[in-house]
């Protein structure tokens, strides 16, 4: 991964041909913190490479958790995890690395981690899953920036789960697997991620039930095993995949996905226009020349994911009509801008944007603030008539694996080049 690299793509080519998912990011995240959690190895498959996941690895790698990632499988030992400090400098990257604090407080009693803060996506706060260890009998205290918590043992506790964070649920998820009694986990987050990280659980040993619906039961278990396990595919990645295809009226075969994972992605893209045939792991998508403008809200999941708001947004810009679209999620419209440079006639007012159809996309400088906004510049890229070079692309290599190569291999013209 080279941080002074740039993206440079010559649009107006229609993808074409067949391409794979890779192992979804936020799952990887949750299950390979979750990995920890055992006396002795777990081996994760299907593991992609992407700078999170190497982050993560380094995380745990400094609290005495021994890892070896080969292809696409990640060993994890957590059986000689021994520090309840995690690293500043690596936890502030990202805000997934909170979830050593269910972790630790779980296998040592003790954790002290800095705080996420606030990053490109506007303040996101970790109050809920700090809530949750409180209730869990934890004492937490924050000092200078950091959660310092300490709890003899965790104990069960029946938890209600504001705006049904995802990663408020993750972290109570790992926290409680091994707490004495039950926690009941309300208005859980329903993520296909979060059914992931219970099935891994339960094949260590846990028990935990309700995955998938809004309570979730976990009866605290006192010790978890080893166990092998793969990751379910990429929902982001594929949604993006379709969304890349559409733009640019491609037509490809998105194999290695689980299709009801972007149903809400599908039933967008249709009533855009778009052409859909799904079998039990692939889907095709058949695009017609230019888009219908449709009107998308954000929401947990089954609802339309807020990290395919923007390039659904690149999408919209060159369709026939004006489409709402509205985020209720994050604070995450600050690419606009940059779609604007390439010709997008966008609004945003009161989190959401207002999207006016143009012909076509023009090619020019962009940079990207954050990984999704990453994926939207790339996806107007596609179908923009000229170069464009987008920079910062640090972000984009967080997320994606492969991105550049697999969108090549669909016929798109965009190479990574040094900035030097
Ligand atoms: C996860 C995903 C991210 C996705 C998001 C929503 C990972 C690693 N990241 O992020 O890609 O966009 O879900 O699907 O899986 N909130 C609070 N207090 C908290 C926790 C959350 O106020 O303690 C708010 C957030 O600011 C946000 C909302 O709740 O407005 C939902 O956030 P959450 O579901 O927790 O998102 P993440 O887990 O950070």
């Amino acid at each position: 991964m080279y941080s002074l690299d740039k993206y440079v793509v010559i649009g107006g080519t229609p993808l074409s041909g067949q391409v794979s998912v890779s192992g979804a990011k936020n799952s990887a995240l949750a299950l390979i913190v979750a990995a920890a959690l055992a006396e002795d190895e777990c081996v994760l498959k299907n593991v992609p490479h992407e700078s999170d996941v190497y982050t993560i690895i380094e995380i745990l790698q400094d609290l005495g958790v021994k890892t070896d990632f080969v292809g696409s499988t990640l060993r994890v030992d957590g059986s000689c995890i021994r520090s309840y400090q995690a690293p500043y400098e690596l936890v502030r990257k990202m805000r997934a690395s909170f979830y050593t604090a269910g972790l630790l407080l779980a296998r040592l009693g003790k954790a002290e981690v800095p705080l996420p803060g606030g990053c490109s996506l506007g303040s996101r706060p970790v109050d809920y899953h700090i809530k949750g260890f409180q209730a869990m009998g934890a004492d937490v205290q924050i000092e200078h920036g950091m959660l310092k918590a300490e709890v003899t043992k965790l104990v069960g506790s029946k938890i209600y789960i504001n705006r049904s964070s995802v990663g408020a649920t993750v972290n109570l998820m790992i926290a409680a697997s091994l707490a004495e009694g039950t926690t009941v986990l309300e208005n859980a987050a329903k993520e296909p991620e979060i059914v992931d990280l219970a099935s891994f659980l339960n094949s260590m040993g846990a028990k935990v039930k309700g995955a998938g619906t809004n309570v979730i039961k976990i009866e605290g278990v006192k010790r978890l095993r080893g166990t092998e396990y793969s990751i379910i595919p990429d929902r982001i990645e594929a949604g993006t995949l379709m969304i890349a295809t559409a733009i640019t009226g491609g037509d490809v075969v998105i194999k290695d996905l689980v299709p009801e994972h972007v149903r809400s992605v599908v039933l967008n893209l249709q009533e855009a226009g778009v052409k859909i045939e799904e079998s039990l792991s692939e889907i095709r998508v058949k695009a017609p020349e230019r888009p219908k403008a449709v009107d998308v809200e954000t929401a947990p999941y089954p609802g339309f994911p807020t990290d395919l708001q923007q390039p659904f947004v690149a999408l919209m810009s060159i369709a026939e009509g004006t489409s709402i679209i509205r985020e209720n999620i994050f604070d995450r419209f600050r690419y606009v801008d940059e779609l604007r440079r390439m010709g997008a006639d966008i609004k945003v007012e009161h989190g959401t944007a207002i999207v006016r159809g143009v012909p076509k996309l023009t090619g020019a400088p962009v940079e990207t603030t954050d990984l999704r906004a990453g994926a939207a510049l790339i996806v107007a890229s596609l179908a923009a008539e000229g170069v464009t070079e987008i920079s910062g692309i640090e972000h984009i290599d967080r997320g994606y694996e492969n991105i550049e190569e697999k969108l090549r291999s669909l016929g798109a013209k965009i190479s990574r080049v040094s900035i030097d």
